[in-house]
């Protein structure tokens, strides 16, 4: 009989703590939810302290979110317990995850504490967060780098205060699978009430390394494994989820192990997280990377089209990659429409799929076909349940080798007036993104990043789509905007509008809050 191994997501709170990666409260929600459609069974919300914002959405999560534990992640202090307990409190499962550094490094320079005051302070904040909350975690941080018998010792004491999970995190990426291996096995052989409580991994990437030492804790005898979907974490990132569960899935006669993952919910969920980041992933990332499933060589798709098995040890239907069956165009309806959303595995309210429905047509009119690629980039444009405060209405651009680009753009306000301002710039989305500025008042804003993919530039050559995602920045915070256009300046300027529209409904939202 397999062994069930729990599938801890940490997407919301270590992925979201890594540079590029913050996310607003909508797309948290709507990650979230694909997160509990996926079938893992706690997911980590936030780090409720860290700020107002990370408070709301941890709550925001823990009110709505149904079918999965909640956790939030806290120092083992009591007001940080306290606030993660506000957060977490109205969740169906709630569970408290508290953390304190074990290795001799963390201990003496950071938290200036002897090993017995650390030992004291971890035991008695588990008891302090049971007493608030039936599920309680306690992260070991840096456990990889700390000395064995005193980790014994803490795990131990932590369980006995009523911990029901220990979290053994590598948390700079240090160990190797064998080492990480015998690690597990000597915690299972020299704590003795081990048995009560659930052995946690947490393992980060910084030598690539962090799923296959998941999977080496998993066998040794781990039974949660914390990771993220697309592998987004703190710097070089944390083990990626849908890597780990692919292999749980492909060599199952090897490791023996199940989880609650549906797996066909593993390329939706990547795509929803790459949309609420605005982080792609490289194209040969395992599993969810744009070539993971391509097969450009003659001879591996000879291989393929005798047999699939030659090349391919899993299928694009495991990981639910869509592939075309049906052709979309200007003459279709909104029934095969709605039918093929549906497909793609796309949950989308009855007034939205108006909206878009509206801008396939449009699409439609341009393409002689509309693939499902096209599809997903128009989907990503919608969905943000933000006011359009600046919709783009026209624009003109004036651009060349040897003369300075200006950009003529109008805007519709939510008003309905419509502005129109010219600017100059250094080429011309820099031009238009400059007029942009002129109607909104951005002179604050920063664009931190862009970035431009070319939607099914293969297939289609020039019938392709323009895909842009932006960061901005305001006083020190971040949003993220996504466009999508057969003109790749007007994808580039709609994402930044989404961006600067999420910017504006956010810190009305933070306004109205504060004067009540
Ligand atoms: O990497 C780490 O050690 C962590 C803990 C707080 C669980 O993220
Ligand atoms: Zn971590």
């Amino acid at each position: 009989m397999p062994r069930q191994i729990k599938i801890f997501d940490t997407t919301l709170r270590d992925g979201e703590q890594s540079p590029g990666c913050s996310m607003n409260l909508k797309d948290k929600l709507d990650v979230a939810e694909s997160l509990a459609r996926l079938g893992v069974d706690v997911i980590e919300a936030g780090f409720a302290i860290a700020s107002p914002g990370d408070f709301q959405s941890v709550q925001a999560i823990a009110r709505t979110i149904r079918g999965v534990s909640v956790a939030s992640l806290c120092r083992a202090l009591e007001k940080d317990i306290d606030t993660a307990w506000e957060a977490i409190k109205d969740a169906e499962n709630p569970r408290i995850h508290t953390f304190l550094a074990t290795s001799p490094l963390h201990m003496e320079y950071k938290l200036k504490k002897t090993p017995d005051q650390v030992y004291e302070q971890a035991v008695k904040m588990v008891k302090y967060a049971r007493n608030l909350c039936g599920d309680v975690e306690f992260s070991l941080e840096d456990a990889s780098r700390s000395d064995p018998a005193f980790m014994y010792k803490v795990i131990e004491g932590v369980i006995n205060a009523g911990a029901s999970t220990v979290n053994i995190p590598d948390t700079v990426g240090y160990a190797v699978p064998e080492e990480f291996s015998t690690l597990i096995k000597n915690i299972r052989e020299n704590v003795p009430n081990i048995d009560k409580a659930i052995i946690s991994v947490h393992c980060h990437n910084d030598l690539g390394l962090g799923v296959a030492n998941s999977l080496a804790a998993a066998k040794a005898g781990a039974g949660q494994i914390e990771c993220t979907i697309n592998g987004i974490g703190e710097r070089a990132g944390n083990a990626a989820l849908e890597e780990i569960i692919m292999n749980l899935y492909t060599r199952k006669e090897y490791y023996d192990m199940t989880t609650r993952i549906d797996s066909t919910q593993l390329y939706q969920a990547s795509k929803k997280v790459t949309k609420a980041t605005g982080v792609r992933c490289q194209p040969n990332k395992a599993i969810v990377g744009e070539n993971a499933f391509a097969h450009e060589a003659g001879i591996h798709q000879h291989g393929v089209l005798a047999n699939r098995a030659t090349y391919e040890i899993m299928t694009p239907e495991s990981i639910g990659l869509p592939h075309n069956k049906m052709v979309l165009g200007k003459h279709s309806g909104r029934h095969a429409f709605e039918e093929r959303l549906a497909y793609l595995g796309y949950n989308i309210v009855e007034e939205e799929i108006e909206k878009i429905f509206a801008e396939f047509k449009v699409l439609a009119d341009k393409k002689k076909t509309v693939s499902d690629r096209d599809i997903e980039a128009l989907v990503s444009g919608f969905g943000s349940g933000v006011p359009e405060t600046f919709k783009l209405d026209r624009f003109v651009i004036n651009s060349g080798s040897s003369i300075t680009a200006t950009s003529v753009v109008r805007l519709i306000t939510r008003d309905g007036e419509k502005v129109e301002k010219v600017a100059i710039g250094d080429g011309p989305v820099d031009a238009s993104l400059n007029a942009v500025d002129k109607i909104i008042g951005g002179s604050e804003i920063k664009l931190e990043d862009f970035s431009l993919q070319i939607v099914d530039a293969i297939d289609t050559g020039t019938d392709a789509q323009g895909e842009s995602h932006v960061r901005i920045t305001r006083d020190g915070r971040t949003w993220n905007g996504s466009g999508v256009s057969t003109d790749i300046v007007e994808s580039v300027i709609k994402a930044y509008l989404s961006a600067v529209n999420t910017m504006t409904f956010e810190l009305e939202q933070e306004k109205t809050r504060s004067a009540v």
